[in-house]
């Protein structure tokens, strides 16, 4: 079954020839209660889609698909643990992660709550034990910097939330992350170090990923070598993973590695033990308070009638503009520098789950599925890119994402950030006509000035408010995101937990580190031969 041969999608399809004569602007007027059923309130945020190129049947009948696609169950399978992920034959219960005192009422799921229960005492313990001074380095020393070593889903949601909550972080300790392979990545971070007060955590659910065993091993030799002796390991290194196997090889000890489950996919695994990083930095309380908002956001999700269900419609809304106004990318651009690592979270969440192309019925889909996500900061974007998104030829759907207060930005401060962001929506769907600018740089010349000066306007953002960026705030922002990513994925017939797509990659990148590392080069074509080629001489 495709997609697009659903009957609500065939009737979206028929409606695109509106898009060319749809003007945003003018369906404020031609719809009275067009706030009102494009926005919605929930769990903190207030998200208004009203500057969308929808109308009120187009938006209906993207309901109508949802339920034609039967949402409402794949949202009840969600929770309930169903095998979502397909081709590995997994639940995705990220959720259950985020349940604040587990109830115990399926047995089913009783084993795993109460794997969670223990996996949070575990990084409760040695949480308290940190911050009470306890966690000592081989020479005795109080542990003051911690590194987080780990890439993907294992780095960039532990992050985004320390960096988006940093005036939360305690003064007893610097967080530190490290992914990239790049070398220069771990010197930045271990050149100003100390190894006595410095402990790492190797972040990995298979740990297997390349880059993370090398960053991991390269550390370990620090360490060793700091203090010359192996033994030193012990008080210097934890792990989160789920190969308990791997860590106790790499020489971690038994009761510093923090389980994790193949039950919860690497970019949905921040409120798992890969938050560790967040509940030291920030403190146990802080961390519950981001899973607290998280959970309110689950409730909200699998409680509210699709037409007012945050995730749904913005899901919806995103899915209109990506598969029938062929907008081919969609832009996040928070207002607020404490969300500026925002995007790259987003980029993983929603291109390694929906950047696929194979349905659960094994066919190649006849319809586009995820869009490339980009974005970056505002106000900064606004001299960066949005000359393109206001005038260029390529453009694309605009998220907006603000905080009303700010307790470090200042009035004068947040109010220009506040300003700037409603106004780029404003400027973006309004465009402008200017016809009187009539002053020429040249006055010989025949440029129009005008046709050059003004923007078509008509350009679709939404926006989401948050009153202050609380733990809350964030564990419901990023819970939102993940369940509009999985909306996607059902509308698709999509698999959006595995990601079979990078696999490639890392194997022909091993073939080829062994290739650099031998000076053999096996058969490539002559653009990778020549690159190596060139490797190989800058070497000698
Ligand atoms: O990018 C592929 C991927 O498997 C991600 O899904 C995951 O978050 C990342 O690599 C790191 O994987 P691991 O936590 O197993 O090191």
């Amino acid at each position: 079954m495709q997609v697009n041969e659903l009957a609500a999608w065939r009737l979206l399809a028929a409606r695109t020839n509106e898009i060319g004569v749809m003007r945003i602007s003018g369906l404020f007027d031609s719809e009275p209660d067009r706030l009102d059923y494009l926005s919605a309130e929930a769990v903190g945020l207030y998200v208004d889609l009203s500057k969308s190129l929808v109308s009120k049947q187009i938006f209906e009948l993207l309901v109508a698909l949802a339920k034609e696609r039967c949402l409402e169950d794949a949202i009840v399978g969600l929770f309930r643990g169903d095998r979502v992920n397909g081709t590995e034959n997994r639940p995705a219960l990220h959720t259950l992660l985020r349940e604040p005192t587990p109830e115990i009422e399926e047995p089913d799921q009783a084993e795993r709550r109460e794997q969670i229960a223990r996996m949070r005492k575990q990084v409760n313990g040695f949480c308290d034990r940190f911050s009470r001074g306890g966690l000592t380095g081989h020479d005795g020393t109080r542990i003051h910097d911690i590194v987080s070593i780990g890439i993907g889903g294992s780095h960039l949601g532990p992050e985004l939330v320390c960096d988006a909550l940093r005036n939360e972080i305690s003064p007893d300790v610097n967080v530190h992350f490290v992914a990239n392979v790049d070398g220069g990545n771990l010197h930045r971070v271990l050149v100003n170090l100390d190894p006595s007060s410095t402990f790492f955590i190797v972040a990995s659910k298979s740990f297997a990923t390349a880059e993370t065993l090398l960053n991991a091993r390269t550390a370990r030799d620090w360490i060793v070598t700091a203090f010359n002796n192996p033994a030193a390991i012990k008080t210097h290194f934890a792990a989160v993973t789920a190969n308990q196997t791997g860590a106790m090889t790499f020489g971690i000890e038994k009761h510093n590695i923090f389980p994790m489950w193949d039950w919860v996919g690497g970019r949905y695994s921040l409120w798992s033990a890969i938050g560790l990083p967040i509940a030291i930095a920030l403190g146990t309380s802080v961390f519950e308070r981001l899973l607290a908002g998280a959970h309110s956001m689950d409730e909200h999700f699998r409680n509210t009638e699709l037409r007012k269900n945050i995730p749904v419609m913005h899901a919806l809304v995103a899915l209109w503009h990506n598969n029938f106004c062929d907008y081919n990318s969609l832009c996040v651009v928070p207002y607020d520098d404490r969300l500026r690592l925002l995007p790259a979270f987003l980029q993983q969440l929603e291109m390694e789950s929906n950047g696929k192309r194979i349905t659960f019925d094994n066919e190649l889909t006849e319809y586009d599925t995820a869009p490339v996500i980009w974005g970056g900061v505002g106000s900064n974007a606004q001299h960066a890119f949005f000359q393109q998104l206001h005038q260029g030829t390529r453009h694309a759907p605009v998220e907006f994402i603000v905080a009303l207060t700010h307790p470090q930005s200042g009035d004068e401060h947040h109010s220009s950030l506040i300003a700037n962001c409603f106004a780029q929506s404003e400027a973006l769907m309004l465009g402008s006509n200017d016809d009187s600018s009539t002053d020429k740089a040249d006055p010989e010349s025949d440029l129009n000035l005008a046709a050059h000066r003004n923007s078509p306007g008509n350009r679709p953002s939404s926006t989401i408010v948050m009153k202050a960026l609380t733990p809350e705030s964030l564990g419901a922002l990023l819970a939102l995101y993940e369940h509009k990513t999985f909306v996607q994925g059902v509308i698709w017939n999509i698999n959006s937990f595995d990601q079979w797509g990078v696999e490639l990659g890392k194997s022909l990148a091993g073939t080829m580190l062994n290739e650099i590392r031998s000076g053999e080069h096996g058969h490539h074509d002559p653009s990778t031969l020549a690159l190596l080629a060139r490797l190989k001489d800058a070497r000698t």
